[in-house]
């Protein structure tokens, strides 16, 4: 893929990975592949702003050769030390030893701790910025979107917002801008990315939408560090961000449970219809044959969790312990939860499971349901009114 103009003198020069099926280790499945976006602006002085992650490094670094020798570099933006970001800038400072790198003060310490480079380094804050020609390039620090490093960087001559990780989806393709692909594609990954990566920072993310807001900068493309660009209307997803960051959701359940030998998976059901009879949508998830991903997605706009489990053990099975392990670190506000499962002889699960709801910061809206063995005909009743109770209490 060849260098791409995304504006007069702006290159996309960043690198497609068609075959990403995982992130974050593997805590992220990304179904759609990924792209890690860098960006050569050519002025009278030339930056890069981010680079790639490093298997990358040589298409990045080829696809600016295209456009100037690499040499010829000025500035090297690092909006954020992440690898999938930074991964490219040893060879690519090999290439240009005379480039200045900019970033945050926690930027420098993080990128030193990654790569031990003695590079020229300018640390910047917000309010600063630098002057290439024609074009300036102002900086906001941005922490915890996603780092504590990070930050934005915007270029008020063509009202572009570089912002890295913010606004960006795991979405390979080989368009480059929003008008260019399916619009509900596009929206169901930016929204899977908010829920798996940026929910917990949502307070942090609100703080800062609004102090950019109160800038007042005018902003007519947004070209995040994966993903889409936003040219066509890039504050639809801005306002996407402000709604998930207020924690706007409906009155929606999603149940996830697992299942030994059928009983949870018979309640679930249940649980489920009763939910249905009372109104409320409601989206049943067997994690085994869940992706995990899309499960916190279908969370993030929902307001009630019901999590099931049969007891092996005295615990729960150790697939949903897993995701509650996830559930835990993104730390959802403002939902209700509750717990339920079958046991052979002894109990136990459904008190494991309603520990963790608890410490996640969920509200326990109801205590937990929980039948012997395979649940009867009256036992059913009582999953489907356990439903109609839960849906009421949203
Ligand atoms: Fe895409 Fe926080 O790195």
């Amino acid at each position: 893929m060849k260098p791409f103009e995304i504006k007069k003198g702006i290159y996309w020069v960043g690198a497609v990975d068609w075959n990403a099926r995982s992130f974050h280790g593997h805590t992220y499945t990304t179904q759609r592949g990924t792209t890690y976006n860098a960006y050569l602006i050519v002025d009278e002085k030339i930056a890069l702003v981010d680079t790639v992650y490093g298997p990358f490094a040589n298409e990045m670094i080829e696809k600016i050769r295209d456009i100037v020798p690499l040499e010829k570099i000025d500035y090297v933006i690092a909006n954020h030390v992440e690898t999938d970001h930074s991964g490219a800038l040893p060879e690519l400072m090999k290439l240009c030893p005379k480039a200045k790198v900019v970033g945050t003060a926690k930027c420098k310490e993080g990128l030193y701790k990654h790569y031990y480079g003695n590079w020229d380094f300018q640390v910047v804050k917000t309010g600063d910025s630098i002057k290439l020609g024609k074009r300036t390039l102002s900086f906001v620090e941005a922490p915890m979107i996603h780092w504590p490093d990070s930050m934005f960087t915007y270029c008020p001559e063509e009202k572009l917002l570089l912002p890295n990780d913010a606004f960006g989806q795991h979405y390979a393709t080989s368009e480059r801008f929003d008008d260019g692909v399916d619009q509900s594609v596009l929206m169901d990954e930016a929204t899977k990315y908010y829920a798996n990566i940026l929910w917990p920072l949502g307070s942090m993310i609100l703080r800062k939408l609004e102090e950019v807001m109160k800038m007042g900068i005018p902003i007519d493309m947004i070209a995040p560090s994966h993903g889409i660009i936003w040219r066509k209307d890039p504050m639809k997803i801005v306002n996407a961000y402000l709604s998930w960051a207020k924690n706007e959701h409906a009155k929606k359940v999603v149940i996830i449970y697992e299942t030994m030998w059928g009983a949870t998976a018979k309640m679930a059901r249940a649980i489920a219809e009763g939910i249905t009879d009372s109104g409320v949508s409601v989206k049943l998830f067997d994690i085994n044959q869940s992706d995990k991903t899309e499960v916190i997605s279908q969370m993030l706009g929902a307001r009630g969790y019901l999590i099931g489990s049969s007891t092996h053990d005295n615990c729960m099975l150790p697939s949903i312990a897993g995701f509650l392990e996830l559930l835990k670190g993104l730390k959802p506000k403002g939902r209700s939860a509750a717990a339920f499962g079958s046991y052979g002889w002894a109990g136990g699960a459904v008190n494991s499971i309603e520990d963790i709801l608890k410490v996640a910061g969920l509200s326990i809206a109801l205590a937990p349901i929980s039948f012997k063995y395979v649940p009867d005909q009256n036992e059913m009743k009582k999953c489907y009114d356990y439903g109609k109770e839960f849906a009421a209490k949203l």
